[in-house]
């Protein structure tokens, strides 16, 4: 069985068939699936899916793309969401500095402003770091009572093994599967068993054999395999211990 560690089912890509799909993942080996919000609209649908499903659960946050939008009360209306008990972390919160939606010094603020959060909620976090990756580690290292998991890791080794030291997650999605893929492989090999988790951030990133179709919780056995041949063990064994480290990471009962 998978645990899908990071999806957006509230994305309007699946408005048409939303519930169908939900409704396939048990039978598809998919037992459980955390939702991460983008924005506060994203983080209320993000609840109201984990109110509905007994499988998912949610984090509540704003994507640094969003960043521009935040005021004091977004982080209150996020703090009064995450009071409701299938919130389990914050997020997707981070840096974005590839299309800067949001201006950077915006994103840090937004950033640094949802880490205090969850120190004070004792929540973890689900960071979004796309070519931000210095900024991203110096405001990490700026809380040191804060546990995350950076997601569809793209980094490279040594922040890895720096993220580590540190009692940090890195969550890996389609692109490991990419015929491209040369960073991503080589810090797949080196994360301790652990720290690994994974995910398909539907709607996007669709894994290899479907890259470019609309994504979805089906396809992470695609990853799953992937992630088992670079590391030379078996499909089985990486979807039962990136299942309990989901399952730990979240503090799912
Ligand atoms: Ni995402």
């Amino acid at each position: 069985m998978y645990f899908d560690t990071h999806a957006h089912y509230d994305d309007e890509a699946f408005d048409a068939d939303r519930d169908s799909v939900i409704q396939s993942l048990p039978g598809e080996g998919v037992s459980l699936v955390l939702n991460a919000a983008s924005d506060l609209n994203s983080s209320f649908k993000t609840v109201a899916l984990a109110e509905k499903y007994p499988f998912f659960y949610a984090a509540v946050g704003i994507h640094p793309h969003e960043a521009s939008g935040m005021s004091d009360e977004t982080l209150e209306k996020l703090r009064a969401l995450a009071s409701n008990e299938k919130v389990v972390a914050i997020g997707e919160i981070g840096l974005d500095y590839h299309y800067n939606f949001s201006p950077r010094e915006t994103q840090k603020e937004a950033f640094r402003l949802q880490m205090a959060l969850a120190q004070e909620l004792n929540l973890p976090v689900i960071i979004h770091n796309r070519d931000a990756h210095e900024d991203s580690l110096e405001i990490v290292r700026a809380f040191p009572g804060v546990r995350g998991v950076f997601h569809c890791y793209s980094g490279s080794l040594e922040m890895a093994r720096e993220l580590i030291k540190l009692g940090w997650h890195l969550s890996f999605a389609g692109p490991v599967t990419f015929n491209n893929a040369r960073k991503a492989p080589e810090v797949v090999a080196a994360v301790p068993e652990e720290r690994l988790m994974i995910e398909t951030d539907c709607p996007y990133l669709a894994p290899v054999p479907l890259r470019g179709k609309r994504n979805d919780s089906r396809n992470l056995k695609y990853i799953a395999k992937r992630i088992a041949e670079i590391r030379g063990t078996t499909l089985e064994h990486i979807a039962e211990v990136t299942m309990q480290n989901g399952i730990n990471f979240f503090g799912i009962e």
